[in-house]
C-alpha cells in the first residue's frame, strides 16, 4: 500500500475557473496495453494514463518479453510490439500488480491462457481483496490457481482452455473482462452474463484487434475465439478518465461562483452514472463538442456552481458510478436534504472499505453520515473541517476529501494520500490550476 503523504486542503478562497485536460482513462489504458501486447504487430497508443496502476500492467508485459517504446517523457504515448496470443515468455520473477485490482484480475485471465506457471501478487491492500471471483471461472476453464484462501499471492498454471458459460453473481467489469481475456485462449465459445451491465471497454476494444464480440438481446456476451489478435492500423486513442474528471466536476458544483470546462472526457454510458446522479442532485453540466474516438465517444463538460440537494440513488446506476461514490458522498454532505445509497456493498471491497473509510472521514469533518451494510444515508449540511483524517492509502478517498475540504470552514489534513499517484498523478497541480486550495504538507 502506498502509505504516507499528507494533503492539506481547503477551504477554497474563490470560485474555481479554467479549462483542464484530464489524464487518460485508467480502465482503457490497462486494456489497450493488454490487447496490444497479445496482438500480432505493433500498436500505437495515445492518451495512456501514466499512473502507477497502468504502469504495473506495462511492467508485467515487459517481464514477459514484450517490448514497449515510450514515445514521450510523460509516458502518455507508446508503441507496443505485440508478441501474439502465444508469444509471452515465462516471467523470471513474481508479477506485481501493486495497488491495482484491474491489473491483477484482468492479468489472471491472460495468465490462464499461458502454458507456463506464473506467480502474481500486489500490495497489502490488494492482498486483502477477493480474488475467488476470478479464480473460480478460470479454474472452470482449465487453469490451475493456487494460494491461501484465493488471496494474493497466487500461482497460476495455464494452458489450453475450454469455453464456459459464466453467470456472474457480481456486477463486475473486472470479472467479466478476466473471463473474456481467458476466452481468447479457449477452444470454443465463452459466454458471460452479469446481474447488471458494467463498463464494456473490453467488448468495445476487442473488435479493434480483430476479435468479434457479440451481445445478444438478453445482454449475454458471446466470444468465439478467432485464435489471434491483430494490431489495428490506426493508433488507439484513449479518452480522458471520467472517474478523474468527477473530482473537479463535484468541486466546481460545490464552490460558489465556479465555472470550469473539462476536456475530452469519456462519455461511455456505462461510466457516466456520476453525471446522472450529479444532475439529479441539481448539478449544472453541459456537454460540448461530442465526437466519437475509436469505439468511444468523448465530450467537453462545462460545469457551473449550483445549490445541490440529496437524492435516493437508483440502484441500477450503482455499477455505472461505482468509483465515483466517495466524491459523491462529499457532495451529499454539503447539499440540502437527504442522500441515500443502497445495493452498493461492492464499495466495501475496493482499495479500502469505501463506506467505512468515507463515513469516518466525513464524520470527523462534521458530516451527518450513517453507514449501512450496503451504502449510506447522509443528511446534508456544513463541514467544519479542522481535522486530520486518514485516506488509508486509497487514492479516491484522498481526492474526495480534498474536494470536500474546499467547502469546509477550516482546512483538512488528509494523511496517507500518496496513493493518488496510482490513478491521477497530476491531481494536485491540476486542482491548483483551477483554484482549489490544496498542497502537500511538506511543500
Ligand atoms: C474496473 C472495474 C471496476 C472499478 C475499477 C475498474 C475495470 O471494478 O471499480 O476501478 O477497469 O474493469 P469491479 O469490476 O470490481 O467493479
Amino acid at each position: 500500500m502506498n502509505v504516507g503523504g499528507t494533503l492539506v486542503a481547503g477551504p477554497a478562497k474563490s470560485g474555481l475557473s479554467g479549462v483542464v485536460s484530464i489524464p487518460g482513462d485508467k480502465s482503457m489504458s490497462h486494456r489497450a496495453i493488454m490487447l496490444a501486447a497479445l496482438a500480432d504487430g505493433t500498436t500505437e497508443i495515445h492518451g495512456f494514463l501514466p499512473g502507477e496502476d497502468c504502469l504495473a500492467t506495462a511492467t508485467m508485459f515487459t517481464q514477459m518479453g514484450v517490448t514497449i517504446d515510450w514515445l514521450n517523457d510523460d509516458k502518455t504515448s507508446l508503441r507496443v510490439h505485440g508478441v501474439g496470443l502465444h508469444g509471452l515468455k515465462k516471467p523470471e520473477t513474481t508479477l506485481d500488480a501493486g495497488n491495482s485490482g484491474t491489473c491483477v484480475r484482468l492479468m489472471m485471465g491472460v495468465l490462464a491462457g499461458q502454458a507456463f506457471e506464473s506467480h502474481i501478487t500486489g500490495d497489502a491492500s490488494l492482498q486483502a481483496r477477493p480474488m475467488q471471483r476470478v479464480a473460480d471461472p478460470i479454474r472452470q476453464m482449465g487453469a490451475s490457481v493456487t494460494g491461501n484462501d484465493d488471496l494474493l499471492p497466487l500461482t497460476i498454471q495455464g494452458g489450453k482452455l475450454k469455453g464456459i458459460q459464466h453467470i456472474s453473481k457480481i456486477a463486475s467489469a473486472q470479472v467479466k473482462s478476466c473471463v473474456l481475456l481467458a476466452a481468447l485462449f479457449a477452444e470454443n465459445e465463452t459466454t458471460v452474463s452479469e446481474p447488471r451491465p458494467t463498463r464494456d471497454h473490453t467488448e468495445r476494444m476487442l473488435p479493434l484487434f480483430g476479435q468479434p464480440v457479440r451481445v445478444d438481446r438478453n445482454g449475454v456476451i458471446h466470444l468465439l475465439p478467432t485464435g489471434k489478435l491483430t494490431a489495428p492500423n490506426e493508433p488507439v486513442y484513449i479518452p480522458a478518465d471520467p472517474s478523474s474528471a468527477t473530482f473537479f466536476a463535484v468541486a466546481a458544483s460545490l464552490v460558489k461562483h465556479s465555472d470550469i470546462t473539462l476536456q475530452r472526457i469519456g462519455m461511455n454510458p456505462l461510466r457516466n452514472g456520476w453525471k446522472r446522479i450529479l444532475s439529479d442532485m441539481n448539478g449544472d453540466m453541459c456537454l460540448q463538442h461530442e465526437v466519437l474516438v475509436g469505439q468511444e465517444s468523448v465530450a467537453d463538460i462545462h460545469v457551473l456552481y449550483r445549490d445541490l440537494h440529496g437524492i435516493a440513488v437508483n440502484p441500477a446506476d450503482v455499477p455505472d458510478a461505482i468509483d465515483e461514490f466517495p466524491v459523491l458522498f462529499a457532495a451529499a454532505s454539503l447539499s440540502d436534504g437527504v442522500f441515500i445509497l443502497s445495493e452498493a456493498e461492492e464499495l466495501r471491497v475496493k482499495e479500502s472499505d469505501r463506506i467505512a473509510v468515507m463515513a469516518a472521514a466525513l464524520q470527523a469533518a462534521g458530516a451527518n453520515i450513517e453507514e449501512k451494510p450496503d451504502g449510506v444515508k447522509i443528511i446534508g449540511g456544513k463541514l467544519h473541517g479542522d481535522c486530520t483524517i486518514n485516506a488509508c492509502g486509497d487514492h479516491r478517498i484522498a481526492m474526495a476529501m480534498a474536494v470536500a475540504a474546499q467547502c469546509a470552514e477550516i482546512e483538512i489534513h488528509i494523511e496517507n494520500s500518496a496513493s493518488i499517484a496510482t490513478s491521477f498523478p497530476d491531481f494536485v497541480p491540476l486542482a491548483q490550476s483551477l483554484g482549489m486550495n490544496i498542497h502537500w504538507a511538506d511543500c
